[in-house]
């Protein structure tokens, strides 16, 4: 029999080549379900054996406690910048200048990744230092939050004494999306582009915090290495491939500087529909002996080049700003704009952030003003072109009442927002209700904004506890109803009543508290009564709840009109219970499902939360231990990949089915 530090030892290989497989490569072997399964033996077995658990085990991604701050860490050699290109002209005067000293020089052309530069040391194999670039001479040693980026390896494939890269930490746009989503949940300020979020979440000094943002890495150049040399660049990539690091795939090698252009002006084209950010291509002379030969100025070495896109911004006219009043009573001012044509779809709102902003930036209506998308995604207003002034412009006023009930718009003294405090506000009432009836809450089908302004216009909802005692004839007489609709509706309310507390928790609005909050909560806290009687000493003991979030909780239960509401949404007969984990029936229990397509009813959000109510899981990548594979409208890879294997195939409506029936 093995002996346990061999098991150890085989399993943790046998997890970093699956790892390697799911973030360098993007082509797993197993379900994620059994990634984890591997992961939890492991985990099993070093808690057994812990002289056994070694600092690179897979298991050692987030560890120990928050740190003060960072220590600095002096680079071997400066990490340099680059010099920028702009043009088609300004690539060739490289060229030419490299062709003094180089006959036929050669390319790689590799994207250049918007995020932040790091220099990863291994020693023996094993990572040893991460230290972001900082002024190039010295940056801060941020080890302990490299090691939570599942794409970087904790061991390299051979234990070579010393490896030096560099490389680019990134955030993926979904993620940074994601991100943002949450910290609006929670009232924090959102970032402003991927590569902000990227380096804020590495400058954490709780390495927690890094662990749950989904950042990612390429690496693109070998700093040093004893013992070997690598001849160009292309063998540096493969080298860095090979050792297990994550090399960008759509590196390029090309013959002369008009492969060079053309390579760019594709991937300026096609940029905005890559998962990540890029601002340019990184140009480098793939002959690694002669670099030295061509020296470099101060900063930059004069054997590479970032060609750099045109900032994605156009001009348009702001024809108007529009006040809108969310769920909480902040009033937000967003552009009206002629339409325009930016990174590749059509922009006519933009967000103007705040009146702070706008008058730091002088913005008026008329203006010609500049947008741009942030982070290639979210439009914004940049400022006004103010030569293109024709003086007829004008000012936008700070709101000194709420759009919507006229009530005094307060600014608080910590914040730059204006605020409406009524908390009767149609608007916010309004607001209130569409979120309580969305998706990921109550979920009622057919209740959307157009519903809710005339069931709030006409009197007939003052707080979400009327929607359960609707008159279903008086909804048939409302604009574009009838009979039909007015029944479904009544059907859909009627089906919220047993959604999960979990749901009706999140639909409350309670601030700070989103969907994956009120999740987490429901697995310590059962009925709405433990809700009432939690404090919050009791709720700071759950994981990931925080000051802030434990005194919202308190607050919003002690609240007089919070309790009558709940009080009628229990009287209307509302499920305010949580059905322990050990007392559900969960008929698909032990069984894996892999979805993939567009799900046109349920969406695949929703699917995987009905499949895991009922004990099943549900995994990204198709094995053969796969149970079914559902498949949506123009499903990916992973349908072929499941037919090969002899996979169930289910489409939507089976799986409907199979979820009714279990
Ligand atoms: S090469 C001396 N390659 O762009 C070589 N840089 O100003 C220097 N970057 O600070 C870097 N993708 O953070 C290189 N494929 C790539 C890159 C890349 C992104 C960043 C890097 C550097 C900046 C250049």
């Amino acid at each position: 029999m093995q002996d346990v530090k061999t098991v150890i030892e085989n399993l943790s290989d046998e997890i970093r080549q699956h790892e390697y497989r799911y973030y360098v490569l993007d082509d797993p072997m197993i379900s994620d379900a059994e990634y984890d399964q591997l992961m939890q033996k492991l985990t099993k077995l070093e808690d057994e054996n812990p002289q056994f658990r070694s600092s690179d085990s897979p298991t050692q991604r987030v560890g120990g406690k928050s740190l003060e701050g960072f220590s600095s860490v002096r680079h071997r050699n400066p990490l340099l910048s680059l010099d920028n290109a702009f043009s088609y002209a300004d690539l060739v005067e490289f060229d030419k200048r490299i062709n003094k000293i180089v006959d036929q020089p050669h390319y790689m052309a590799e994207f250049k990744i918007d995020g932040l530069s790091v220099a990863l040391i291994y020693q023996n194999g094993v990572l040893h230092q991460a230290a972001t670039r900082g002024d190039g001479v010295s940056g801060e040693d941020v080890t302990l939050n490299v090691k939570t980026i599942r794409s970087i390896p904790l061991k390299l494939k051979q234990a070579y004494s010393r490896v030096e890269v560099r490389g680019e930490i990134y955030m993926p746009k979904k993620e940074f999306l994601r991100l943002n989503i949450e910290r609006d949940e929670q009232e924090e300020k959102p970032f402003a582009n991927p590569r902000n979020a990227a380096a804020g979440s590495i400058r954490q000094l709780d390495s927690k915090v890094t662990a749950q943002r989904s950042l990612s890495a390429f690496i693109y150049d070998l700093l040093y290495m004893e013992g070997e040399t690598v001849e160009s660049q292309e063998e540096t990539l493969s080298f860095l491939l090979e050792q297990g690091l994550p090399v960008n795939q759509q590196a390029k090698y090309c013959e002369n500087i008009e492969e060079v252009f053309d390579f760019c002006m594709r991937v300026q084209e096609q940029r905005h529909e890559l998962p990540y950010d890029i601002d340019g291509v990184v140009v480098k002379l793939d002959d690694i002996s002669v670099r030295s030969d061509l020296g470099q100025t101060a900063k930059s070495p004069r054997w590479a080049i970032a060609y750099k896109f045109p900032a994605e911004e156009k001009e348009t006219i702001l024809r108007g700003v529009e006040l809108n009043v969310s769920r909480t009573g902040l009033i937000a001012p967003t552009a009206i704009l002629d339409s325009v044509n930016l990174a590749g779809s059509t922009v006519s709102r933009a967000s103007l952030h705040n009146f702070d902003l706008i008058a730091e930036k002088d913005i008026r209506i008329g203006d010609v003003v500049l947008v741009h998308k942030a982070g290639d995604i979210i439009p914004e207003v940049l400022g006004p072109v103010i030569e293109k002034r024709k003086g007829n412009e004008q000012t936008i006023m700070v709101p000194e009442i709420c759009p919507a009930c006229g009530s005094h718009a307060v600014r608080s003294e910590d914040e730059v927002a204006y605020r409406c405090e009524n908390i009767n506000c149609p608007a916010r009432l309004k607001e209130s209700l569409v979120f309580f009836a969305s998706r990921d809450a109550m979920d009622i089908e057919g209740m959307g904004p157009a519903v809710i302004d005339q069931l709030v216009e006409q009197g007939l909802v003052q707080n979400v506890a009327d929607l359960y005692v609707l008159d279903e004839q008086k909804l048939a007489t409302m604009e574009r109803m009838g009979v039909k609709s007015a029944e479904n509706l009544m059907q859909a309310i009627e089906a919220s009543k047993t959604r999960s507390l979990g749901r009706l928790i999140t639909a409350l609005g309670i601030r700070h508290i989103g969907a994956k909050s009120a999740r987490l909560l429901t697995q310590y806290l059962f009925t709405i009564d433990d809700f009432y009687q939690a404090t919050v000493e009791s709720l700071l003991q759950i994981n990931d709840i925080g000051p802030r979030m434990a005194e919202s909780l308190v607050y919003f239960f002690a609240e007089p009109r919070n309790r009558e509401t709940i009080a009628r949404l229990k009287e209307a007969g509302l499920n305010t219970m949580e059905e322990k984990q050990e007392d559900r029936a969960l008929p698909l229990q032990g069984k894996t499902f892999v979805l993939t397509g567009t799900l046109e009813t349920l969406g695949r959000n929703e699917a995987a939360e009905k499949i895991e109510a009922l004990g099943g899981k549900v995994s990204g990548s198709v094995s053969k231990k796969t149970s079914y594979a559902v498949v949506g409208s123009e499903p990916g890879s992973k349908y072929d990949k499941a037919v090969q294997l002899g996979i169930n195939i289910l489409n939507e409506k089976d799986l409907l089915e199979l979820l009714r029936e279990s």
